[in-house]
């Protein structure tokens, strides 16, 4: 089968992340009805001969949106180009990637809320007809030219799906939405990229990494790595409970997954603003950190967590995030939350 990637800008890919990235969808863990409805629509592709429906990935950050995009390709046993929205500045930067994309191959933008207005509009035809409308020349002058594309399949992925408008979103025939993936998911992944890594593991240290990770699979490989290199400099190479948890320990990571920047977060809360409600700008000044960082960062997982709760009036620490701190809940907070219920 050939196989043929082109990326659209040069940063070198970590080779150990290339080397745990699953190839084939049948690798991957979980998202089992996601991988249902792409099988059956790859095969079908495969068996009509013609080019596949393009298809919409969106999700938080790390849960296989591109690993998804880069497995169907090789299911499909056809080539992938690969482009990043935000390098997509005009139409002409998406020109060589319509013109050399062959029959049925597949083109993956990346970040594609990303993509400015007037490229977005130069892709719909080419979506939807497979052909471009390039304008020439200006005033009287002016013309349009029609090209004919082969037909192609667009993949996109996105982390910030509200933000693609109407008409690009609904030119998707298939939109598959990645969820955040069970410890069990988690554990197996662990175990697969530390077979991969040549390092055995533990089946608890594995389920303890698993449970550090925020459900999210690129999470669990990072921290796999980290206690790899731990247990290689300070060890015999092998990861045991112990081990796993002296490395995560060390990291700052605690068992629920949080990392310093967030026991930082719900501290200042906690100590600053006693327990809240506070805007999430205030906090932000407090720390000393862009109120966007926090949001993309730090809050998604306290908000998923139920640590942290937002009010109309801001920010604020829930029974949740007091007990993992081991701080008390206010007597009044508490008896307001039980008339609440
Ligand atoms: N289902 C899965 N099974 C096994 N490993 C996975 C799975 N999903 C993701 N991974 C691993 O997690 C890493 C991150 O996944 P990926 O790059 O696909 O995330 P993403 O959704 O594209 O994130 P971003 O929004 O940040 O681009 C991959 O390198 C891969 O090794
Ligand atoms: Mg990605």
């Amino acid at each position: 089968m050939r196989e043929t990637i082109i990326t659209s800008s040069d940063t070198p890919v970590d080779d150990l992340d290339r080397a745990l990235r699953p190839q084939r969808m049948q690798d991957m863990v979980g998202h089992r009805e996601v991988y249902a409805r792409l099988l059956i629509a790859v095969d079908a592709a495969r068996k009509r001969c013609e080019s596949l429906g393009h298809i919409l990935f969106d999700g938080p950050p790390g849960l296989g949106k591109t690993t998804f995009a880069m497995c169907i390709p090789r299911d499909l046993g056809k080539t992938l180009q690969i482009a990043s929205g935000a390098a997509l500045t005009a139409p002409k930067d998406l020109l060589p990637y319509l013109t050399n994309a062959e029959e049925g191959s597949v083109l993956f933008i990346d970040e594609i809320h990303r993509l400015p207005k007037t490229v977005e509009e130069f892709l719909y035809p080419a979506m939807e007809d497979f052909r471009i409308d390039i304008a020439l020349g200006e005033g009287v002058n002016a013309r349009t030219i029609n090209m004919q594309l082969r037909p192609f399949t667009l993949i996109g992925a996105t982390t910030r799906a509200g933000m693609l408008s109407a008409p690009l979103r609904d030119r998707f025939i298939m939109r598959e939405h990645l969820d955040f993936y069970t410890v069990e998911e988690l554990t197996e992944i662990v175990r697969r990229s530390s077979a991969k890594l040549q390092v055995p593991i533990s089946d608890d240290a594995a389920g303890e990494i698993a449970v550090r990770s925020r459900g999210t699979p690129r999470l669990a490989n990072n921290r796999l790595r980290w206690v790899r290199d731990y247990v290689t400099s300070k060890a015999d190479g092998k990861i045991s409970i112990q081990l796993a948890h002296a490395a995560l320990d060390m990291q700052e990571i605690d068992a629920r997954g949080l990392d310093s920047q967030d026991r930082k977060y719900l501290e200042t809360i906690l100590r600053v603003f006693r327990g809240g409600p506070v805007g999430v700008e205030a906090v932000a000044h407090t720390m000393n950190l862009a109120t966007d960082t926090l949001e993309d960062e730090v809050e998604p997982y306290l908000l998923r967590t139920g640590m942290v709760i937002r009010t109309p009036r801001g920010r604020k620490v829930t029974a949740a995030g007091h007990q993992h701190l081991g701080w008390e809940m206010p007597q009044e907070e508490e008896s307001g939350q039980r008339r609440l219920f």
